[in-house]
């Protein structure tokens, strides 16, 4: 009773029985309790109430035994005929109690005449009727992977109406890799679940996970509940973005062009969105890298943007950090690597040069000293240097990278002046790459040539009787050598001519070598003379040479003919005697003429001019001879006078003319007839002999003189020479005046004969003695007549000078 009683304290209804429940206590008086599991169906027997009364069915049936609810529900009723209690409703527990236990709803059995009134209680007892429930099909989670072990996720619990062992039991999560389950209960009997990580997650292994939470209850059989929790993994930053390659290695020609794509670093980053997401940057970069790579931050694409230089550095090493949005970076390093192209041009640089070079210069002379370069390496900055091989001059290496050119034979200024040299340098490479130097070596002049006249010697002609001062030519010498060296002045070699200083012959210019005549000449007197002129170059020291030059004098027609016999004399006796006897052709006398001119100028030719008989003479016309042409006669006259003109050849022509007495007698006396004359030329004739013997023995004396002088003077010289040369003073030669003309030619001796035959200069008489001045005396024939010997000796006298000329 007291429990049942407890048991009301639940809703308005319950409050209510409970207060009739006491109110009717006393008057109750039986009853009954019966259990019966929920949801029985209807007619079910609860219980037997009649015998559980102990009351007769009659008893029921006629005290009209009913049930008295209190409440809207009638969920048992009863059978009267049968006095069992049935199930009216379906009952059910969860509905009648809820989660009260134990569950049991009481009604009244009224039984009239007498009243009797029985309570009876029933129980309900639970059933496993319900499965545990959740409150959604699907749970959704969203987790951080950053989320760490431990961290507790609470899950909505599964509700089971039914109570006791029926209800939720137990909770299972599958898959259990992840999370851990437990379950909590809470002080009014609930429970409450939680999830708890029990390994980070990771969302680029897995980016959901799929779980079933399954809650049991306890009841036979045995009834579960599940719900699927779907976790989606948020993403967080924990990857680090990744070099795809530890190290990238690049080649780059040195002639790349800017902008050329040399790699492309790339990084993984295995976060997702915007964690995922890299930058590049440079780190750690040397300046000179920074100015010549662009690294484009978000491809990781390096490109040149300068002109790379083998020569400066060769590779190049950049750290590139790959970095995502919070910071995780990873760094990649790029080496680039240069490759050495022949884009330098070896250079040449004049490290000493001397512009001009002495002729002179002994082989192996350095001309230049050069210094070659060539930033390229290897094959392409190995440096051949070279000069043009048509010169005088080669290259020779001294130190690595220098060279000197050096003279390779003997220089010439006359020759070549100036040297072009072309030096040429070439590297290896491919294609080689090569520059070249022009320098000009000039060769600077020695006064090694002497003056060369224009002409081995020179012999120009002159007509006599020039004006002094007269420019007969000149002589002219060239210098091969340069400047003052080649500046050449000419002078008159001191010498004697006909005793005479040469200077007043002839004068020299010493600038242009003109020479004049100094005076007027006379062919007569002097027909050639040579001398010496001397060409001096101004060098240091001067350089000369000598010409030989002859100056012919040549011939005027300046002098008549000269007769030499007949003499002319005022008064005139002479006569040729002609016999009476006398044939045709008999040589009545010879006509003797000179010209003291020469060649044609004394080509004497002799003609009849006038004659007392021309019939009876002719005159050679070459040898002046005069002849009978016919028979003497008695006829003729004894006195014969003949008129004779000597002309010579000349233009124009000179002549002299010449009266030939001719007696034709056979007898002196018959002459002396005729020539009245004749007597006082006897005393005449004596004379003459006399002058002849004087003639002759002042000859004799001369000749004698001449010949002591000659010996003492050439003995004299002949000392002075030797004590010349043991003095080792300067030897001047001395020659006697045309000495060597003696040797010379015809011409030049007519020139001595005549002077010596014809001057008293002792000097002079030290050439040649006279020859014997008769060679070409006509000689008389012996056997004419007694006058002969007077007119031989006559002639003697006549003929002495003129011999040496070599009339012919
Ligand atoms: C990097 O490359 C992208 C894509 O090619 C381009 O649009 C961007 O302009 C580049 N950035 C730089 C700084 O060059
Ligand atoms: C050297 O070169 C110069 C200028 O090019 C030229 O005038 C001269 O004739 C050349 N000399 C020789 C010897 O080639
Ligand atoms: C220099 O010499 C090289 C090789 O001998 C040649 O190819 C090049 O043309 C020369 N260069 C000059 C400027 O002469
Ligand atoms: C050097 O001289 C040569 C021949 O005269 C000529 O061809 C060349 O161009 C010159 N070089 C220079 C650098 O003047
Ligand atoms: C000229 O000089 C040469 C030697 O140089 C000498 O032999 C010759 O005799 C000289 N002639 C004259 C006319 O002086």
């Amino acid at each position: 009773m007291g429990d049942w009683c407890s048991t009301g304290r639940r809703g308005g209804w319950q409050v209510l029985f409970f207060i009739l429940c006491l109110c009717a206590l006393d008057s109750v008086t039986g009853q009954a309790r019966y259990t019966i599991p929920e949801e029985q169906a209807e007619g079910s027997i609860v219980g037997n109430i009649g015998r559980d009364l102990g009351l007769e069915v009659k008893r029921l049936v006629s005290g009209k035994a009913r049930i008295i609810t209190r409440g809207t529900r009638q969920y048992v009723d009863l059978n009267r005929d049968k006095g069992i209690l049935v199930v009216k409703e379906r009952i059910d527990r969860e509905e009648l109690c809820g989660q009260t236990t134990p569950c049991s709803f009481s009604f009244e059995l009224i039984i009239e005449n007498p009243i009797q009134l029985y309570r009876v209680t029933v129980e309900v007892r639970d059933i496993n009727d319900n499965t545990p429930s959740f409150p959604k099909e699907e749970i959704s989670l969203e987790i951080s992977e950053s989320a760490v072990s431990a961290t507790r996720f609470s899950l909505e619990s599964a509700v089971d109406p039914d109570v006791g062992v029926n209800g939720i039991q137990n909770y299972h999560l599958k898959p259990t890799d992840n999370f851990q389950l437990e379950v909590h209960s809470l002080s009014n009997g609930g429970k409450y679940i939680e999830m708890i990580l029990q390994h980070p997650l990771d969302r680029e292994k897995q980016e959901t996970l799929s779980l079933v939470l399954i809650a049991t209850d306890g009841g036979e059989p045995q009834r579960s509940g599940t719900v699927r929790i779907h976790i989606t993994v948020l993403d967080a930053n924990d990857n680090a973005p990744v070099c795809g390659q530890p190290v990238y290695k690049a080649d780059v020609k040195e002639s790349s062009p800017k902008g050329t794509l040399i790699t492309t670093v790339s990084a993984n980053d295995a976060d997702k969105g915007i964690n995922g997401e890299v930058t590049f940057a440079m780190a750690h970069v040397s300046k000179e890298a920074k100015e010549l790579f662009e690294l484009n931050v978000t491809t990781g694409e390096i490109k040149l943007v300068a002109k790379v230089d083998f020569e400066k550095t060769n590779n190049y090493q950049l750290n590139v950090q790959a970095k995502d949005h919070w910071g995780l970076a990873d760094t990649c390093k790029v080496v680039i690597q240069i490759t050495d192209e022949n884009d330098n041009v070896p250079t040449i640089q004049l490290m000493s040069f001397s512009h001009s070079i002495s002729e002179d210069s002994p082989l192996g002379t350095t001309v230049a000293v050069i210094n070659v370069e060539d930033a390229d390496s290897d094959g392409n900055g190995i440096v051949l240097c070279s000069i043009n091989a048509d010169i005088p001059f080669k290259i020779e290496s001294s130190l690595t990278d220098y060279y000197t050119i050096v003279t390779e034979s003997p220089l010439d200024r006359e020759t070549v002046s100036e040297y072009n040299v072309t030096i040429n340098v070439s590297d290896e490479g491919s294609p080689p790459l090569s520059s070249s130097k022009n320098i000009t070596v000039k060769v600077s002049d020695v006064n090694d040539n002497p003056p060369k006249f224009v002409q081995p010697e020179y012999s120009k002609s002159i007509q006599e009787n020039n004006s002094p001062g007269f420019s007969i030519f000149a002589v002219r010498a060239s210098d091969a050598d340069w400047g003052q060296n080649a500046r050449v002045s000419y002078f008159l070699d001191d010498k004697q001519v006909n005793g005479l200083a040469v200077s007043s012959f002839v004068s020299v210019n010493s600038e242009n070598g003109a020479i004049h005549a100094a005076r007027s000449f006379d062919y007569e007197q002097i027909k050639s003379f040579d001398f010496n002129v001397t060409a001096r170059d101004g060098g240091s020291p001067p350089l000369s040479s000598v010409v030989a030059v002859r100056i012919l004098v040549q011939d005027q027609n300046d002098n008549a003919p000269q007769v030499l016999y007949p003499v002319q004399t005022s008064s005139s006796l002479v006569a040729e005697m002609v016999p009476r006897s006398a044939d045709v052709g008999y040589l009545v006398t010879k006509v003797v003429a000179v010209d003291v001119d020469s060649g044609q100028n004394a080509w004497l030719s002799y003609k009849l001019q006038k004659a007392t008989d021309r019939a009876l003479f002719e005159v050679g016309l070459q040898n002046g001879e005069i002849r009978t042409i016919r028979q003497v006669n008695d006829k003729d006259a004894v006195k014969q006078r003949l008129t004779v003109v000597v002309e010579d050849n000349g233009q124009p022509s000179r002549s002299a003319t010449v009266n030939v007495n001719v007696a034709v007698a056979d007898s002196f006396p018959e002459v002396l007839s005729e020539f009245t004359d004749f007597t006082h030329d006897k005393e005449y004739n004596d004379n003459l002999t006399f002058y002849l013997v004087l003639a002759l023995s002042v000859v004799s004396f001369l000749f004698i003189t001449c010949l002591v002088v000659i010996i003492s003077v050439k003995i004299y010289r002949w000392r002075q020479s030797r004590i010349l040369y043991h003095s080792n003073l300067p030897v001047i030669p001395y020659y006697p005046p045309r000495y060597a003309d003696t040797l010379g030619t015809g011409t030049l001796q007519h020139v001595y004969n005549y002077e010596v035959c014809r001057t008293t200069d002792s000097r002079k008489s030290d050439c040649q003695f006279p020859r014997p001045c008769s060679q070409n005396v006509l000689i008389m024939d012996p056997s004419s007549t007694g006058t002969m010997q007077r007119m031989q000796s006559e002639k003697n006298i006549l003929d002495e000078p003129a011999s040496p000329l070599e009339v012919s």
